[in-house]
């Protein structure tokens, strides 16, 4: 199974999130790619089994242009038949706006025909020992997913 991981990070908090998975996904036997969304294309998810897509949300919801130009890429693609997830790191006390990002990604895969492996995770800056276990619990729940097929 292939799993391709893009992350988008300004303070290393989304980085260490993914980084923890790319492990986790490995330790389960996935032939993981993990790359930055700005050194990324979108269509790199095609050759992917599994898509995760990993985010900062900053500006009160407002995308950065890195954010931006991923998400425009995304929405002209087709992924029916793969598996997404999306994950994040965000603040609370922005309220309504908490890893707004993370939910405007979980929409636009849904669009793109992909179907959500697990619910979105969102953690509160950068991940303490309980956001590591949860990101280890979400790998754990990704791997018996995609093995059902
Ligand atoms: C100027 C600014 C705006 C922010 N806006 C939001 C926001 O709208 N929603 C949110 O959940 N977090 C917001 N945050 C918090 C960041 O998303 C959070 O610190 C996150 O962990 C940063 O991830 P990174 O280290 O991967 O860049 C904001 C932080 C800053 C400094």
């Amino acid at each position: 199974m292939k799993a391709k991981i893009v992350f988008a990070s300004m303070t290393g908090n989304d980085e260490d999130m993914a980084e923890i998975l790319e492990e986790d996904l490995q330790d389960a036997g996935f032939d993981v790619d993990c790359s930055d969304v700005s050194f990324t294309d979108a269509s790199d998810y095609l050759t992917s089994d599994l898509c995760v897509f990993i985010t900062y949300t900053y500006g009160e919801g407002v995308m950065t242009d890195e954010i931006a130009d991923f998400y425009e890429q995304l929405q002209e693609l087709d992924l029916t038949g793969k598996h997404f997830a999306v994950m994040g790191s965000g603040d609370k006390t922005y309220n309504e706006h908490y890893c707004e990002n993370v939910f405007d990604f979980e929409k636009a895969f849904l669009a793109c025909g992909a179907s959500e492996a697990i619910p979105p995770l969102t953690i509160e800056n950068a991940p303490d020992d309980d956001d590591i276990a949860r990101i280890d619990q979400a790998a754990e729940e990704l791997a018996g997913k995609l093995n059902e097929q």
